[in-house]
C-alpha cells in the first residue's frame, strides 16, 4: 500500500521524534511504500498534496494543527472530506475523547467513574454534585502533562482561587476542577474496532517519588525538567508491569478500559489512564485515542509484552483502519 505518514512540525523539531524513523521503517517492513507529510499551520499545501498524492491510506499520527491540539479533530475531518482512508479516530472520537470534561460526561452516562469535577470560566460554574478538597485543576483540552504540575492540587479555597486565575491567564480555556483520586496509576493499551482488546496493564510506580509530594504525572515527571525544579519527579517514577494485581482487578481495569474506548467511539487503538484508589474503585483520568506510538511508549511496550512486536503492532493497526473501511 502506499502509506502517508501524517505527523505535526513539532515532530521535526529538536529533539527529532524519534517515532517518524521508527513507523516508516515499520510500514515499510510491513512491504508499504511510505511517505512522510507533515501538518503545519496552513491547510492549503496539504491539501495540495494530498489530493495529487491520493496514498492508499493515511497514518494519522498528527495531534494538533498549527500548533492547537484543540483543532486535532479537524485534521481527521479534513482526510474525510477529501475521502481519504486513515488510521485512528474519527473527528468525534477525538472531539469527544479530547475535551477531559466532555469526555467525562459521556463515561458517567454509561456508568463508568471518573473523578467528581467542576468547571470554571470567566465566572461561571458548570458543575455536577458536590467535590471536595483535595482538587486538581487542568487545562481541559491539552495533553502531554501541559498545565500539571505541584500548584494544579489544591487544598484550599485561596490555592483553587489562585490556580484557576494562572490557568485562565494562560491557556484562555475554562478550567477543570477534579477530586484527587490517591491511588495507584495504570495504563491501559485499547486494540481493535467491533472486537477491541486490553493490553497488559502498564503502573507508573512512583516508589521513588518525593515523600512530601502528591504523586502525580506532572510536566516535570513526565519530561524531566520543570524550569527551577531538578527532575526528582521524572527520576521517581518509572513505567512498570504490575506482578502484585489480583487477577480478578486487572481484569475488571482492563473491561473499564475497553468500555471506555467504545463509549468514546474511538477507532484503531488508544491508551486509557486510569487510577484505582484502596477501595478498588477505577476511576478513568482520561483516555488518549491515537496514542503515542513510540517504541518504548506505553502502549508499544504493553503490546511487545503481548507477544505483538513492533512492526507487528504497526501492520495490526493498518489492517484494522483498512478493514474499517472494506466493510
Ligand atoms: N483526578 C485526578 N486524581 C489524581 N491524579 C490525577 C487526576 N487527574 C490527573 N491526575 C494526574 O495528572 C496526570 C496528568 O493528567 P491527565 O489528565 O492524564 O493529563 P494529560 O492529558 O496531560 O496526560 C495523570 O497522569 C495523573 O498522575
Ligand atoms: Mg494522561
Amino acid at each position: 500500500m502506499k502509506i502517508a505518514l501524517l505527523h505535526t512540525q513539532d515532530a521535526l523539531e529538536p529533539p527529532v521524534d524519534p517515532v517518524l524513523d521508527q513507523l516508516e521503517s515499520a510500514l515499510r517492513t510491513g512491504g508499504h511504500e511510505a511517505r512522510r507529510l507533515v501538518v503545519d499551520d496552513t491547510v492549503q499545501p496539504l491539501v495540495t498534496s494530498l489530493s495529487e498524492d491520493r496514498p492508499d491510506l493515511v497514518f494519522n499520527i498528527a495531534e494538533s494543527f498549527g500548533g492547537k491540539s484543540a483543532l486535532e479533530s479537524n485534521v481527521a475531518a479534513l482526510l474525510n472530506l477529501l475521502g481519504l482512508r486513515y488510521t485512528g479516530s474519527s473527528p468525534a472520537g477525538l472531539i469527544l475523547a479530547g475535551d477531559k470534561t466532555l469526555t467525562k460526561k459521556v463515561l458517567s452516562f454509561h456508568d463508568i467513574l471518573t473523578a467528581r469535577f467542576a468547571t470554571v470560566f470567566r465566572g461561571n460554574v458548570d458543575w455536577a454534585g458536590d467535590i471536595s478538597f483535595p482538587l486538581i485543576l487542568k487545562p481541559p483540552q491539552e495533553d502531554a502533562s501541559l498545565g500539571i504540575n505541584q500548584k494544579s492540587i489544591v487544598n484550599d479555597v485561596k490555592e483553587l482561587l489562585q490556580t484557576i486565575s494562572s490557568l485562565q491567564t494562560e491557556y484562555q480555556s475554562p478550567v477543570l476542577a477534579e477530586e484527587f483520586i490517591d491511588g495507584r496509576e495504570f495504563y491501559v493499551g485499547v486494540l481493535g474496532n467491533s472486537d477491541v482488546k486490553a493490553l497488559p496493564i502498564i503502573e507508573l510506580d512512583f516508589s521513588g517519588y518525593p515523600a512530601d509530594r502528591p504523586r502525580i504525572a506532572s510536566w516535570e515527571a513526565k519530561w524531566g525538567d520543570d524550569g527551577d525544579e531538578k527532575g526528582e519527579e521524572f527520576a521517581g517514577t518509572k513505567s512498570v508491569f504490575p506482578t502484585d494485581l489480583p487477577e480478578e482487578l486487572a481484569t475488571r481495569i482492563q473491561r473499564v478500559a475497553m468500555d471506555a474506548f467504545n463509549a468514546l467511539r474511538l477507532r484503531d487503538y488508544a491508551r486509557v489512564d486510569l487510577r484505582v484508589n484502596d477501595r478498588e474503585e477505577i476511576y478513568v483520568i482520561e483516555v488518549n485515542p491515537n496514542c503515542y506510538l513510540e517504541e518504548k511508549s506505553e502502549f508499544a511496550s504493553a503490546a511487545a509484552k503481548d507477544g505483538i512486536d513492533y512492526p507487528t503492532l504497526i501492520q495490526r493497526i493498518v489492517e484494522l483502519a483498512s478493514a474499517r473501511y472494506s466493510r
